[in-house]
């Protein structure tokens, strides 16, 4: 077992040898009996999870105060339960504690984003980000304790240079990213998915392989004592919901 696993997990998280999707088999099924809960137990949960959802904010300001490592490896272990298109699970995760690392990566971000503000977005966008209060300075990276660089497998890339198709590639990495922000926030963690545009200096910096294509940065910690961010509303279920 690994160091960085807890004692719980089931042996299928820990077993190691060569991974396949499915046991080696090509189709094997296996009983699924999750325990079904009371209506009204489910309704208390739903209702206490969407109050708890509500809360979580992205946050620009952070204090460098250390968080539990192991709390950021078992969001990660969350995300990586995500659904994914043919059960390819296209994506890596990089953690960055490494103060030198995340000077660099910051280092690179702002200077990317200078010219992005400075003009390359183009009006349009630049009038969208101003409710958000964000600019080209990028202290989050090096004031959070810990980055987690998200990257989508576009292929599978083997050892000897063999590649095969991945399937629904932004779909499921957008759907382990909203999961790992979940597991965060109900970790008691602030989180800031930040995409800097362009993002090929992350593979660089982070030396991945030519089949990883960076999809965001992720610093994590605790907000800063004078954090503040917009005011902003959030639609309400009426206007993101149809029932038919
Ligand atoms: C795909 C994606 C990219 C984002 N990129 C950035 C970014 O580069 N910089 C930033 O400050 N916020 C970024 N955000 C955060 C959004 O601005 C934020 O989620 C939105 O304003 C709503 O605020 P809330 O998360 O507090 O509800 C991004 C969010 C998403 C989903």
């Amino acid at each position: 077992m690994s160091d960085t696993t807890p004692a719980s997990m089931p042996p299928s998280a820990t077993a190691s040898g060569p991974w396949t999707p499915t046991h080696g088999a090509p189709y094997r099924p296996a009983p699924y009996r999750p325990e079904r809960i009371a209506a009204e137990e489910s309704l208390e949960r739903a209702a206490r999870l969407r109050r708890r959802m509500d809360e979580r904010r992205t946050v620009r300001a952070f204090s460098p105060d250390p968080v539990p490592e192991q709390v950021l490896r078992d969001a990660i272990a969350c995300a990586a339960t995500a659904p994914s298109g043919a059960h390819q699970q296209p994506w890596t995760f990089v953690l960055v504690k490494d103060p030198e690392v995340r000077r660099r990566i910051r280092e690179a971000a702002e200077h990317e984003e200078k010219v992005s503000y400075d003009g390359r977005l183009g009006e349009e966008w630049l009038a969208a980000l101003r409710p958000l209060g964000t600019d080209a300075v990028k202290a989050h990276m090096t004031d959070a304790p810990a980055l987690i660089v998200v990257f989508q497998q576009r292929y599978w890339l083997g050892e000897d240079g063999a590649k095969r198709k991945h399937y629904y590639v932004d779909e499921s990495v957008g759907i382990a990213v909203g999961m790992l922000l979940t597991a965060l926030h109900l970790s008691g963690l602030a989180a800031l998915i930040h995409t800097p545009s362009p993002m090929r200096f992350l593979g660089e910096v982070l030396n991945r392989p030519e089949n990883e294509k960076a999809f965001a940065v992720i610093p994590v910690g605790h907000p800063a004592e004078d954090c503040e961010v917009p005011d902003l509303v959030r639609k309400s279920l009426d206007q993101v919901l149809v029932e038919i």
